[in-house]
C-alpha cells in the first residue's frame, strides 16, 4: 500500500473559503430528478480543488428574519391561538440550514469564474434548488473540505462513481488528465434514467462491462469508461462493484503498483469498493457524504469513525481503537484504509 494520506495535514485545502454571491446561469435537467446547475461569480472564487464541496443557501437570499419584528417589536399573540406570522420563513416550508454540494466543475474567463454542481431532487432545498432560473441570485460559501490527493509515484486512476457521487468524479477528471494521468471510470445508478452523465452519440455503452467512450464527461480528457446500472437499461446489468472486480482480475502488476482508486457514492458502495480495492492491493480514497449542517467543523454533526491510536475515542470489538473525525473539514475525502465501516 502507498503511502496513507495525513488526515487533516498534507491532503487540506488552504482554508480560503467565504461566502459568494453567485449567479445562476444554466439550470437545466439532465436526467430523471438530477439538474446541472452553473453558478457564475462575476468577483471571481478563491482557488478550489476536486473533492471540495461548497454550501449553497436553498431559499431567497433575502429571506433573512426580520430582527426588528421579532426581537425588536410586538408580536399580535392573544393566549390559546397562534400568533399571526407574517415572514415567509416562520410560515412557509424553507430550508434553513444551507445544503452540501460537491464541486462537478470549473472554469474561469472574462465573466468571472463558473462552477458545476449536479443536484438531485430529493427534499425541500433541492426541490428549491430545481427551480432555479438563470439570472437567479445563488447564495454559496466555501470552497469547503479537503480534496483528492493525487498520489506521488502513482499515475493510474480508478474512478468509481455512484448516484449523486459523480460530480466529484467529473472535477477530479479534468485535474487528472492536466497531471497526465491515466484513467477509467466506473459510472453506475439504478437505472439509465438516473445516470447523470452526457451520452456521446453512436458509442457503444458496453453490455457486458467492456470500456466504452459513450461518457463525455471523461471521453473527453481520453478516459474510458464502464456503464452499470443495477437494472440492466444501460450498460452491465448488476452493482458497480461487478464491473470493478471483473477489472482488477485482469489487472497488470505493474499498474496495480501505479493505481489508485478515488471513490464517491453511497457509503455501502464505497465500502465494496474499499473492500476490492485493498483486495487487489491498490490504494483507494473515499470522498464522504455525511449528511451535515454547519459545512466548517462548528456543529460536529458529520462524524466519521476513522482508524487512529492517537486520543482515541473508543475501541472496536476487534481492538482497533477509533477516533471522530469531521466529514466537513477532516474529510471529505478520507483514506479508506482509515475509515472504520
Ligand atoms: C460533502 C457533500 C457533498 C454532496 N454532494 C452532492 C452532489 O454533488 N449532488 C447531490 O445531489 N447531493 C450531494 N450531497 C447530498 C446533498 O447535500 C443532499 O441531498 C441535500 O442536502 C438534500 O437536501 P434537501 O433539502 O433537498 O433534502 P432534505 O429534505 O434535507 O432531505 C431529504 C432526504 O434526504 C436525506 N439526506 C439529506 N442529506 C443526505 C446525505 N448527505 N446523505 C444521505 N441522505 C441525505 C434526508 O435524511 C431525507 O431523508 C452532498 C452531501 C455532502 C455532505
Ligand atoms: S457539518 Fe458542522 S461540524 Fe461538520
Amino acid at each position: 500500500m502507498g503511502e496513507r494520506l495525513k488526515m487533516g495535514g498534507s491532503a487540506r485545502a488552504e482554508p480560503r473559503r467565504d461566502r459568494f454571491d453567485g449567479v445562476c446561469e444554466v439550470n437545466r435537467l439532465i436526467c430523471r430528478e438530477h439538474y446541472l446547475l452553473r453558478v457564475r461569480f462575476a468577483h471571481g472564487l478563491p482557488p478550489t480543488e476536486p473533492g471540495q464541496f461548497v454550501q449553497i443557501g436553498c431559499r431567497v437570499p433575502d429571506l433573512a428574519i426580520d430582527e426588528a419584528q421579532w426581537l425588536g417589536g410586538d408580536v399580535a399573540w392573544e393566549p390559546d391561538r397562534l400568533p399571526s406570522v407574517g415572514q415567509a420563513e416562520l410560515c412557509q416550508r424553507t430550508a434553513v440550514l444551507r445544503r452540501p454540494f460537491s464541486i462537478a466543475g470549473r472554469g474561469d474567463d472574462e465573466g468571472g469564474t463558473w462552477i458545476d454542481l449536479i443536484h438531485r431532487v430529493v427534499g425541500i432545498g433541492t426541490e428549491w434548488l430545481a427551480g432555479l432560473r438563470p439570472g437567479d441570485a445563488v447564495d454559496v460559501i466555501g470552497p469547503l473540505g479537503n480534496r483528492f490527493e493525487l498520489t506521488e509515484g502513482k499515475s493510474l486512476a480508478l474512478l468509481v462513481g455512484g448516484g449523486v457521487g459523480l460530480p466529484p468524479m467529473f472535477y477530479l477528471a479534468e485535474a487528472l488528465h492536466r497531471a497526465g494521468w491515466d484513467a477509467v471510470a466506473w459510472v453506475g445508478a439504478l437505472s439509465r434514467d438516473l445516470l447523470a452523465v452526457t451520452f456521446n452519440e453512436g458509442c457503444a455503452f458496453g453490455a457486458d462491462g467492456e470500456l466504452s467512450r459513450a461518457v463525455a464527461e471523461f471521453s473527453r480528457h481520453g478516459y474510458p469508461a464502464v456503464i452499470t446500472t443495477d437494472d440492466g437499461s444501460l450498460g452491465l446489468r448488476g452493482r458497480i462493484t461487478d464491473g470493478l472486480s471483473r477489472y482488477f482480475t485482469s489487472l497488470s502488476e505493474a499498474d496495480a503498483g501505479r493505481a489508485v482508486v478515488f471513490t464517491c457514492g453511497p457509503e455501502p458502495m464505497m465500502h465494496a469498493v474499499a473492500k476490492l480495492a485493498s483486495q487487489a492491493g491498490v490504494d483507494c480514497q473515499v470522498c464522504v457524504e455525511q449528511a451535515m449542517a454547519c459545512g466548517m467543523g462548528t456543529c460536529q454533526s458529520c462524524v466519521v469513525k476513522t482508524d487512529e491510536q492517537d486520543h482515541p475515542h473508543g475501541t472496536t470489538a476487534d481492538g482497533r481503537a477509533w477516533r471522530y473525525r469531521l466529514a466537513c473539514t477532516d474529510g471529505p475525502v478520507f483514506p479508506a484504509s482509515a475509515v472504520v465501516w
